[in-house]
């Protein structure tokens, strides 16, 4: 069978990566969380003090900076920074806190995207983030927008952080999601938009079953039309 790129973009904790590793996992593809890439060179910029606003303290930890991602024994894709697991410390607060800035920088950008479409290369993928539509991979097959009310996506990050064991009021991650969005979709670097050829997808009132199987059946149609197409 035809693989294909399934593109998914939105704001922050609209359901994005619960939906893509599940609908990755359905039909057998690698699933590349970009959100995590991001987050890991801000954990590297955080310990190692680099001043976000020195160009040249940038290239030179993003020289230092090796990202990878391992599938673990459960299935599930982890990143890895220099060779560590970084999967739980890139999900903190202070991380939250951070990256919306740190993903401002235009080198960051650029070393990230030049990874992403490495990794996209073979298709056979399903990668979440703001720009993976628009500018990792415009001719993906299948593009996704995700959407949902801030005050959904706030209860179901905070219930993430608790899982990690991170006790957050809902009041301070309203506000880091709106600063968030914010920044993501104001920058002057690739700012989150939604592709005119996306189909939007609303989760404030589906179940994360609701969005997986409408997203199976949308790539479904688009792998068989991506298949028939090798025969024209
Ligand atoms: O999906 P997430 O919340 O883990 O992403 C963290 C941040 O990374 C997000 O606020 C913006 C940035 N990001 C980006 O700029 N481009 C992407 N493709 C993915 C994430």
């Amino acid at each position: 069978m035809r693989k294909i790129i399934i593109a998914i973009d939105g704001y922050s904790a609209c359901g994005k990566s619960t939906t893509a590793k599940e609908v990755a996992r359905e039909l057998g593809y690698k699933y590349i969380d970009s959100g995590a890439m991001y987050r890991a060179v801000t954990l590297y910029f955080l310990d190692h003090l680099v001043a976000f606003t020195n160009p040249k303290e940038v290239d030179k930890a993003l020289q230092n900076i090796s990202l990878a991602f391992r599938v673990n024994a459960k299935g599930v894709s982890e990143i890895f920074l220099n060779g560590i697991n970084v999967e739980q410390s890139i999900r903190k607060m202070r991380i939250s806190e951070n990256v919306s800035p740190v993903s401002t920088i235009k080198e960051v950008r650029q070393a990230m995207v030049a990874l992403q479409r490495k990794l996209g290369k073979d298709k056979g993928v399903v990668m979440d983030g703001r720009d993976i539509g628009s500018v990792v991979f415009p001719d993906a097959e299948l593009k996704l927008f995700l959407t949902a009310d801030i005050l959904v996506r706030a209860i179901r990050r905070q219930k993430e952080l608790l899982e990690r064991e991170d006790l957050v009021d809902v009041d301070t991650i309203i506000q880091n999601l709106q600063q968030r969005d914010q920044i993501d979709s104001t920058r002057k670097e690739s700012p989150l938009v939604r592709p005119a050829d996306s189909v939007e997808i609303n989760t404030t009132h589906i179940t994360i079953d609701e969005q997986v199987d409408e997203v199976i059946r949308l790539a479904l149609s688009k792998i068989v039309a991506a298949g028939k197409r090798k025969f024209t």
